[in-house]
């Protein structure tokens, strides 16, 4: 049905807030119309770096999820779940961690620098470690072809490629490898498709070297080949080993210049914040309270935009001739800020209106929402089944 699987996580660390939305949800908003979409609440996530706060997840988790749906997350077109009622992803992060060099996970920018960042705690753990390996095995667990990212994770996208690449390589096997081998030998035309299995077997029962030699000299000469298939007939010839896991493409969203109520970006840690479904008493005031630019301290001095937080405001909530109504209106006195910050206001409501209203239902009934995230776990799980399957076998883990 669909040819790429998107797959994305939010960590439940408190409720969301504008910068969320234009750096985030918007995008899902998007892409929930073009791809099979999963989008999952990373309660494990947040247990790394807030092990010591855990009453803080339970309520995140809900209100999150009441976010995304009053942002147009659909849960007709995506499935919506938490991490920790698939377990499967543990599961999956245990099997991946055998083959995982320490190495690779000391090398993740994130680890020292999150370090660094949240000093206040002791981030010398095993699961703060491992936590580039547990995001891993959230993507490789639906087999995600695309995970939307902003810049400061594609290292760990990076990070499950090679993963993927390794665990391919020590346990991968084509489902049907021999059959689809087998179909491609036929292609050949008979000659050569006798001359290749004559060759072949040389190599693999008297391990004649130059027998090899001879078959990738042949296979060299088809031009008609497909590329798959002459992938198959060099690896059929050694044995060969194909994907089990896929790897996945960071699909990078454009960063956030959400710009937050002093000027700086939108952070929750600079207190600049308006919540996703903030009250409009409190919006209003919030903006009415904004710094300006410092020039107008009298409602006569002139000002100018490119010094005010107001400007950069309107930079996403005005229209071209709102704009120069500003820049014309600060520059000349011709405008006061109160009155500057009225289209501001009425912008952000008006994009909020519709989150309030799509909330309130969620609110009034909180049990649909219990309900939207069981049916996503449940097919979510389903899913995590299938690929998990594969991965016990190839581990040698499915005897009986
Ligand atoms: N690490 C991401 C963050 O901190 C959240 C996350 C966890 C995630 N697992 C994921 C994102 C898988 C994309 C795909 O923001
Ligand atoms: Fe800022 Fe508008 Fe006041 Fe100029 S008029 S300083 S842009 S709020």
């Amino acid at each position: 049905m669909f040819a790429d699987r998107v797959l994305s996580g939010m960590r439940p660390t408190g409720s969301l807030h504008l910068g969320h939305y234009h750096g985030v949800l918007k995008n899902w908003v998007e892409m929930q119309q073009e791809f099979e979409c999963l989008f999952f609440v990373a309660d494990w996530h947040a247990l790394t770096t807030h092990y010591d706060t855990p009453q803080v997840i339970g309520q995140s988790v809900w209100d999150m999820v009441i976010d995304w749906l009053a942002a147009g997350v659909d849960p007709a077109r995506a499935t919506l779940f938490i991490q920790s009622r698939v377990p499967e992803h543990a599961e999956l992060h245990l099997l991946l961690s055998m083959i995982t060099p320490l190495g690779w996970l000391e090398r993740v920018p994130t680890y020292k620098d999150q370090q660094e960042k949240l000093s206040e705690k002791d981030l010398g753990t095993y699961g703060f470690l491992g936590y580039p390996l547990l995001q891993s095995a959230d993507i490789l667990i639906y087999r995600a072809t695309q995970v939307p990212v902003g810049e400061d994770q594609v290292p760990h996208i990076e990070f499950t490629r090679e993963i993927a690449r390794r665990f391919n390589h020590i346990y991968g096997r084509e489902p049907d490898f021999e059959g689809k081998a087998e179909a491609a030998v036929k292609k050949l035309g008979s000659k050569k498709a006798k001359l290749y299995a004559e060759l072949r077997t040389r190599f693999q029962q008297q391990g004649d070297d130059g027998a090899l030699e001879s078959a990738k000299a042949l296979l060299g000469e088809q031009q008609s080949l497909s590329l798959g298939d002459r992938e198959r007939l060099f690896g059929y010839l050694e044995g060969g080993s194909k994907m089990i896991l896929s790897e996945p493409q960071a699909m990078l969203t454009k960063a956030s210049r959400m710009p937050g109520l002093d000027g700086q970006k939108m952070s929750k840690s600079y207190g600049n914040v308006i919540t996703l479904r903030e009250d409009e008493e409190s919006v209003s005031k919030k903006i009415r309270t904004m710094p300006t630019d410092p020039a107008r301290i009298r409602r006569t001095d002139a000002g100018d935009p490119a010094r005010c937080p107001v400007w950069k405001l309107h930079e996403v909530y005005s229209s071209e001739d709102t704009r120069q109504w500003v820049q014309q209106g600060c520059k000349s006195a011709g405008i006061g800020c109160i009155e500057c910050k009225q289209p501001v206001i009425a912008g952000v409501l008006e994009e909020q209106k519709p989150m309030r209203e799509r909330a309130q239902q969620y609110l009034d009934d909180p049990t649909l929402v219990r309900n939207i995230i069981a049916d996503g776990c449940e097919k979510a799980r389903k899913l995590a089944t299938e690929t998990m399957r594969d991965v016990r076998e190839a581990m040698g883990l499915s005897y009986s």
